[in-house]
């Protein structure tokens, strides 16, 4: 489940770039390249969140044996809410809102915060 949640993540990443790249330059509604990048992006969202929920119910025990409740539910958080800007920040900028920039700042600061904060945890690439 960790390597769909990885593999999720990175695709998710690529198309976000992907596509907020598209709409920057052209963010009318016939944009139907962007529009159909938009709708794959939107399921890798949900492979991300699927995942990330699996990990976390599949290692319950483990987690609470190890007492570290508090820095998963923090993760999760972290992971949730990368997850709403991205889409947000997408959605603004397609609706010719001058807050996009703010927006795409915020979210990628959510999400490397939710990168180092996956990979140092007990099951993370970088925890030893
Ligand atoms: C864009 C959003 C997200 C990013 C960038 C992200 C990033 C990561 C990364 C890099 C890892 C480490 C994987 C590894 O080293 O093999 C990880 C692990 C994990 N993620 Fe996410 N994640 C996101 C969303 C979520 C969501 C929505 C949830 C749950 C609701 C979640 C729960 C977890 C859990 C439980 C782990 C295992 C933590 C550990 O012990 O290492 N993630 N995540």
């Amino acid at each position: 489940m960790l390597h769909l949640h990885l593999t999720a993540i990175i695709v998710s990443l690529i198309l976000f770039i992907a596509v907020f790249a598209m709409y920057k330059k052209n963010n009318s509604s016939d944009n139907k390249p962007a529009l159909i990048l938009h709708m794959v992006l939107r399921v890798f969202y949900l492979l991300v969140l699927f995942s990330g929920i699996m990990i976390y119910v599949g290692n319950m025990e483990g987690i609470s044996a190890a007492g570290s409740h508090m820095q998963y539910g923090i993760k999760a958080l972290l992971g949730i809410l990368s997850v709403v800007f991205m889409e947000v920040a997408v959605v603004r900028l397609k609706k010719h809102s001058a807050s996009a920039n703010v927006l795409l700042v915020v979210t990628l600061i959510l999400i490397i915060a939710a990168v180092i904060m996956g990979s140092t945890l007990p099951l993370g690439m970088l925890s030893f």
